[in-house]
Formats: structure tokens, C-alpha cells, sequence
């Protein structure tokens, strides 16, 4: 209760509030400046790189198999380094980002033919319906003024069935103050839950870089979420009504 009360009295309440454009113009600046450049170097320091290793090599998230992968805000390619040492030899890797400085930082550390990278806002991904067969996005969503538009294009690419890496800043007292320094916003858990299902991302499985961060609610929300094979939009359902 009173983490919670001091979470909520330090988050940091900016980019997320203001209106679309001009989120995404400062989420920009924000990371093709001083920020982007010292982010490797961050999540190394904190160990969210090195760590997330445990989720593609312990099985719990395994991209084996998958042909077609979509990491979602690469940033500095925290998450695309396991998904380079993971995948298939003849897997498809795409990397995307709202700021082109970031990818070009990424592509730096990986000569690999089996990634293309490409500047696209989470909100409007430049691919077919269910084009891949799983996706990661790794502390992104909480710079959307909304998630819903950010989760649902997430679906929308996501083969039925496929699966979804999703970590978030958590409104903890640790998530609040992440949130200040990255400028970012929080997520309780059952806020994030239901915005998932609302879009037909099955809650699969939450997962904690360690026991110790499980203990200590420390590290982030991180989930497995798999798209649902028969979910709806509400716009076909209500044409599908009308159509009867
Ligand atoms: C904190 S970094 C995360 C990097 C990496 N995914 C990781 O797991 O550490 C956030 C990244 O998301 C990008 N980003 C923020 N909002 C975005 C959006 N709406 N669409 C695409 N990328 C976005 C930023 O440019 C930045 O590179």
C-alpha cells in the first residue's frame, strides 16, 4: 500500500499525456539524443540485458521454430541480441523502432543477414495481417499515450496462435523511478492484463528475471502473451451482427 502510494506520488506523468504527434517528436529526440546513447550501457549496468537471456534459453520463451520474428522498439537490440543467438539459420528477423538513430546503433553490433530494420511507430506497423509468428517488445508500450492502439497492432500482425514477449515498467516504487529517468509511464498488472485481453492477447504467463526479483516484485512486468486463434474485433462483430 504504501510502495503504491509512493509509486504513484514519483511516477513521471509526461510524453504519454500529450497529444500523439508530438509524443512521438519528443520520444524521438529523447532516444536519438544523450539517452539512446547511454542505453546499452544501462541495461547492461541493471542487468535487463544479460538477464533476459534466461527467457529464450531456459525454454520459457522459445523462438525456435519460428520463422518470421518481430522485435518491436529495439533500442540498442537488448532483445534482439538473444533473438540473433536463438533463432533459426533461416528465420526472418525484423527490427523496428520509432527513432532510426536507435536501429542504426542496433545494426552496429550485428552483422546478420537474417534482420531487417525498419523506422515504424508501434502504433502503425508497415505489415500484413498475421505476419509473424512472434513478436517481442521490450519496455516500448509504456511511452503510448494509450497501449490499446499499441497492443492491438501487436495482435493484428501476430498470427492466431502466435506469441508475444511483452515487458512493461511496473508502478512500483523502482518502476516510478525508472519511469522519471526514461520518461516514461507505469502499469499496475491488472490494468495491463485487461487492455491484453480486451485485444485478444491471452495473459499466458508472467515471468521474473530471477527468483529474487519475483521475491522482491523487483524488474519489471514481463509476460508471455499468445494471441487468441478466434478473437474478434469489435467492428466485425458489430457488421457481422448488421450483416444478419
Ligand atoms: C527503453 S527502450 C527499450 C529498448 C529494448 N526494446 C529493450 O528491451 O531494452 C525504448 C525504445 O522504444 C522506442 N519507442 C518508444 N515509443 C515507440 C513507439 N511508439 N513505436 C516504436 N518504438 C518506440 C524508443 O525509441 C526506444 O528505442
Amino acid at each position: 500500500m504504501i510502495q503504491k502510494l509512493i509509486a504513484e506520488r514519483i511516477k513521471y506523468r509526461g510524453y504519454h499525456r500529450e497529444p500523439y504527434e508530438q509524443y512521438q517528436e519528443n520520444v524521438r529526440q529523447h532516444y536519438s539524443g544523450i539517452a539512446g546513447k547511454f542505453l546499452r550501457s544501462c541495461s547492461i549496468v541493471s542487468l535487463h540485458e544479460p538477464l533476459a537471456s534466461s527467457f529464450f534459453k531456459r525454454g520459457a520463451f522459445p523462438v525456435q521454430g519460428s520463422k518470421n520474428i518481430l522485435d518491436v522498439g529495439t533500442g540498442a537490440g537488448q532483445l534482439l541480441t538473444h533473438l540473433v543467438r536463438h533463432a533459426d539459420a533461416d528465420a526472418r528477423i525484423v527490427a523496428t523502432d520509432l527513432s532510426t538513430e536507435m536501429l542504426k546503433r542496433a545494426a552496429e553490433r550485428f552483422a546478420d543477414g537474417r534482420i531487417d530494420y525498419v523506422t515504424a511507430a508501434l502504433t502503425e506497423l508497415p505489415f500484413e495481417d498475421n505476419t509473424f509468428d512472434c513478436a517481442t517488445c521490450g519496455w516500448v508500450l509504456e511511452y503510448l499515450p494509450d497501449p490499446e492502439p499499441g497492443l492491438r497492432e501487436i495482435s493484428r500482425v501476430v498470427r492466431p496462435g502466435g506469441r508475444i514477449l511483452l515487458q512493461c515498467t511496473e508502478n512500483t516504487v523502482f518502476g516510478a523511478m525508472s519511469s522519471r529517468l526514461w520518461k516514461c509511464r507505469t502499469f499496475q498488472r491488472a490494468e495491463l492484463q485487461e487492455e491484453c485481453q480486451r485485444v485478444g492477447l491471452n495473459w499466458q504467463r508472467e515471468l521474473w528475471f530471477t527468483k529474487a526479483h519475483r521475491l522482491f516484485r523487483l524488474g519489471g512486468i514481463i509476460v508471455e502473451l499468445t494471441k487468441t486463434a478466434n478473437h474478434h474485433e469489435h467492428g466485425d462483430a458489430e457488421s457481422a451482427a448488421s450483416a444478419e
